[in-house]
């Protein structure tokens, strides 16, 4: 077996500002229900705090900002709740795909798009290939997300390309090609993974990515999340030891 080590940098410092940074947005339905409101109201509030963050992400120097917007499983919350995520998610793309574009960032967007109606769809394709040259910041959405259906779905892509091929591949190729089949082909892994709410798992996001992402949890519900505490996230994550399974800093 020719198992090869997991990709490291070539230093294991972390950089002071993460490349890529990933947020688990969470907290939307409890922040409404603490104010009396519907869950809808904390969805609302949501959308505002992802256009800060957006900002927040280009001032601070991050590469690539991924939120988890909605996953696989939320599909299962009640018809008049996704209703209302539908109808902002529509909303958003309308109204801030130019910003987007202007401020330089790239969207992306992961997920099964299947189930999402299709003008929906038509409106992400838009965005995506309106800003599809721009570099100040790619911005990747997942949408109709979950982990385990993408590494699924790559693994049936890869079916699909040993049966074309008609011959066994080795490792070595398989380690080069499985990546490319995942929904985030292309995407470096992310440095650093923020889950607000306080909730202490990863709700089957990025696990093929997240091997040696590091890891801020904060109690902070995510329509209260602010650019300054991103900063207090980023500023932890400039304090971590990132080893990648080596040894370093052996003083005897
Ligand atoms: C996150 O907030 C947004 C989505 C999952 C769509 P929640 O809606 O999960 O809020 P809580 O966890 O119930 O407070
Ligand atoms: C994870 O939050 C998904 C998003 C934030 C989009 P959930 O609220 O769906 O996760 P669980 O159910 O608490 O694990
Ligand atoms: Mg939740």
């Amino acid at each position: 077996m020719s198992q090869k080590p997991p990709a490291s940098p070539s230093s294991t410092d972390a950089p002071l500002v993460p490349h890529h940074v990933a947020i688990i947005m969470d907290g939307n339905g409890r922040w409404a229900k603490s104010r009396g409101l519907p869950r809808t109201a904390g969805h609302r509030k949501g959308v505002e705090v992802v256009r800060d963050i957006v900002k927040a992400a280009q001032d601070i120097g991050i590469n690539t900002l991924t939120l988890f917007g909605f996953s696989s499983e939320n599909w299962n919350r009640p018809k008049d709740e996704i209703h209302d995520l539908m109808k902002m998610l529509r909303t958003y793309l309308r109204s801030e795909t130019a910003e987007l574009h202007k401020s330089g960032v790239r969207l992306r967007v992961i997920g099964d798009r299947r189930a999402f109606d299709p003008d929906i769809v038509e409106l992400i394709e838009n965005a995506e290939r309106l800003t599809s040259e721009n570099t100040k910041l790619t911005l990747v959405m997942a949408l109709g997300y979950g982990g385990r259906q993408d590494i699924l779905h790559a693994a049936t892509l890869l079916a699909d390309h040993v049966y074309r091929e008609n011959r066994k591949l080795t490792e070595d190729e398989v380690n080069a090609l499985f990546p490319q089949f995942l929904m985030t082909a292309g995407i470096p892994d992310p440095d650093l993974m923020i889950r607000t709410s306080g909730e202490i798992r990863i709700s089957n996001f990025l696990i093929w990515s997240c091997a040696y992402t590091e890891f801020v949890f904060t109690d902070i519900l995510w329509p209260d999340f602010t650019k300054a505490d991103l900063e207090s996230a980023v500023a932890d994550y400039a304090k971590r030891d990132r080893r990648f399974g080596h040894i370093k800093n052996v003083t005897g």
